[in-house]
């Protein structure tokens, strides 16, 4: 493939301007610059995207709550992203803002289309609105009557006049399109998973609010004022309004695009409503849309009220900037969630990166300094070492349509085996003894054969360790462009002699966690079996009444359908409003026979979710041959009693 014959759009999120920037946001950016590396050194026309995404009833209430317009504090937060960004060496061509007027215009200009299309049309939307989600959801997808199936937050109930845009007409064109592009979603379960979605039926899709102001205003042609367009309507559009859409149309030879990298959690907006839109205005379907997972840490959700969010800043002062990028791409399967842990991450710097890596070039300064004075020769290696030449290449060829797929880890799980080759050379041919037999020829061999597999993988690493491979490259006498990447990379070639430069180790051994570890989660209470061993079933007081217990009357009860256990409850606990709690009791109680009793409840659990239903509690039994009894108190008690 030859320069500029190709181009390739890679775009990520546009992030919302409501919170600072997490580890969630980092990783996605990451991966898509290192598309963009990846293809500029291939000599592809790349044009890569990122912004943020500032308009919407969120952003709204979050500005208001800090005593700020939503443009002052849009511009705050926005440049904080666009900041990190910078400081990651993110080799972004654009930077969007949904608030910039040439989007605004593009956004428009689109909806015009849709419109004069007849594919919007005006009527009354009534059902829940999630803020946190910018999301409406039909009375069967909300948990609970309020909350919302996705974050669990309160809904709020909407009935408004709305524009709508006619989703349902594009049902059978968007299954099609799953059908016949295998790899349109990525990973292939998440397509799976969208089709199911879409086969269920697609109802149309409110895009236009009147409760609020802060958005894109209808276009002038409609003359309807009142209404601003939907978060998601304006936000999806940015793919194309940042090439130019509806005003210069400049890079809309850029369209369209080959992936857009996203969160799971954004799956249905960019695999159902972005194609739809995107048929609506005649326009080309992306190559892939591409969801990765989701970050915990230490195991758990990270959330601001556990103090527990990674700031990828403070990640990467503390590790290096290219070691985390290279952590986050390498630990976790795309699409999977990953874990961070500072565990995990020292254990890649110092295996993958400081032995396999590091070493390996620390080997062949001090080899090349002692055997030739620093200077290195392919010109014998095909001649005594052709077969790791040939397993090298044969992991090399791998490469490309991995990290295309988005196979990111898997890339680098590949990239990391040539250097395993060169590895177990050294120890098989042990070039000490060579130079000791006055085989010095193929001891000298070595080194280059070493020095070629080293080139070649920082090459390759080139994308996700930008500086550190050029340090590399600069110890081995050559550049990383695209003409090292066609010779060595394409055409299989082999470096030029050259003087190895003496460079300080690369991945300084790390042996303690470097960042405060947030204050420790209780711990989860410990199985039966060791408690016993270690206490030998013993508890303290204080530790009995970490468990909250309280009498609460029972006020409705129903069956959940295709379930042979459990019942739904609300049980009054003398708060605010009952709480919903799901116990497996069928078998032993009918609904009926339970309103109007009263039963002990754990009324501090963690709220789970059963059956997709969320259950705030735990009703108290006792189970023995002869069936399952609550435990109730023997004359009744007002709700919210405490138990002791
Ligand atoms: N503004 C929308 C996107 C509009 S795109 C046209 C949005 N923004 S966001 O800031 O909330 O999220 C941006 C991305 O961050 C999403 O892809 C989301 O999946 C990702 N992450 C947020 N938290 C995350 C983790 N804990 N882990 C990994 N990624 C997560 O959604």
């Amino acid at each position: 493939m030859g320069k500029g014959c190709k181009k390739v759009y890679i775009t990520t999120p546009i992030y919302y301007v409501n919170d600072v920037p997490h580890i969630g946001h980092a990783y996605t950016t990451v991966i898509a610059d290192a598309l963009a590396i990846y293809s500029r050194m291939a000599g592809l026309d790349t044009f890569f995207l990122t912004g943020t995404d500032e308009h919407g009833q969120k952003i709204e209430q979050a500005a208001k709550q800090r005593g700020k317009t939503p443009q002052e504090y849009a511009d705050e937060i926005s440049s904080k992203f666009k900041n990190l960004w910078d400081y990651f060496d993110i080799t972004y061509d654009k930077f969007i803002r949904t608030t910039d007027d040439y989007h605004k215009i593009g956004v428009q200009k689109a909806f015009e289309k849709m419109y004069e299309k007849g594919d919007i049309y005006k009527g009354t939307y009534k059902g829940h609105y999630c803020i946190s989600c910018e999301t409406f959801f039909t009375d069967t997808q909300i948990v609970d009557g309020e909350l919302c199936p996705d974050c669990g937050k309160v809904t709020s109930i909407v009935e408004e006049e709305s524009y709508f845009f006619k989703l349902s007409k594009y049902q059978d064109k968007l299954l099609q399109w799953y059908k016949e592009n295998e790899k349109c979603i990525l990973p292939k379960t998440r397509r799976n998973e969208v089709m199911r979605f879409v086969e269920g039926g697609l109802e149309d899709l409110s895009i236009t609010r009147t409760s609020f102001d802060w958005g894109v205003k209808l276009p002038d042609s409609v003359n309807d004022p009142k209404h601003v367009m939907y978060v998601w309507l304006d936000a999806l559009m940015n793919y194309i309004t940042a090439l130019g859409y509806g005003t210069t149309e400049d890079k809309m030879d850029y369209w369209p695009a080959r992936v857009h990298l996203i969160g799971k959690d954004i799956l249905r907006f960019h695999a159902i409503y972005w194609p739809a839109f995107l048929m609506s205005l005649e326009l080309p379907l992306p190559k892939h849309i591409a969801a990765h997972g989701w970050w915990t840490r230490n195991g758990e959700k990270m959330s601001k009220s556990k103090g527990n969010v990674i700031n990828p800043k403070e990640v990467a002062d503390a590790y290096g900037l290219e070691n985390f990028r290279y952590f986050m791409l390498r630990e976790v399967p795309f699409g999977g969630d990953g874990d961070f842990s500072q565990k995990a991450l020292m254990d890649r710097i110092n295996s993958d990166l400081g032995n396999d890596l590091g070493n390996l070039l620390n080997r062949l300064i001090g080899m090349s300094g002692k055997y030739n004075e620093g200077k290195v020769s392919s010109k014998n290696t095909a001649k005594y070492y052709q077969a790791e030449l040939d397993e090298v290449n044969a992991s090399m060829e791998k490469l490309e349509p991995l990290l295309f797929e988005m196979q990111i880890h898997r890339y680098l799980e590949e990239l990391w085996k040539p250097l395993s080759v060169a590895n177990k050379a050294i120890d098989k041919y042990q070039p000490w003894n060579l130079m000791k037999e006055g085989k010095i020829e193929e001891a000298l061999a070595l080194n280059g054969l070493i020095a070629n597999i080293l080139a070649k993988v920082a090459i390759m690493l080139h994308p996700v360790m930008p500086k550190t491979t050029q340090k590399i490259a600069t110890s081995l006498g050559f550049e990383i462009n695209f003409e090292s990447y066609e010779k060595l990379f394409k055409e299989q070639g082999l470096l030029k002699d050259f003087t190895i430069e003496k460079i300080p180790p690369l991945f300084p051994r790390i042996e303690e966690k470097l960042l405060k570890e947030p204050e420790a989660p209780k711990p989860e209470p410990k199985a039966k079996e060791d408690k016993k061993e270690e206490t030998g079933g013993v508890i303290t007081i204080d530790q009995f009444f970490q468990t909250e217990l309280k009498i609460g009357t029972i006020v409705e009860a129903e069956e959940v359908p295709k379930s042979k256990k459990l019942l739904k409850l609300k049980v009054d606990l003398g708060e605010e409003k009952p709480r919903q709690i799901i116990a497996g009791i069928k078998e032993w109680y009918s609904p009926e026979s339970l309103v109007g009793t009263q039963a002990c409840v754990v009324a501090n659990l963690k709220p789970a979710k059963l059956m997709g239903m969320l259950s705030e509690g735990m009703l108290l039994a006792a189970k023995d041959e002869n069936g399952l009894s609550l435990l109730r108190p023997e004359n009744p008690k007002k709700a919210g009693t405490k138990v002791s």
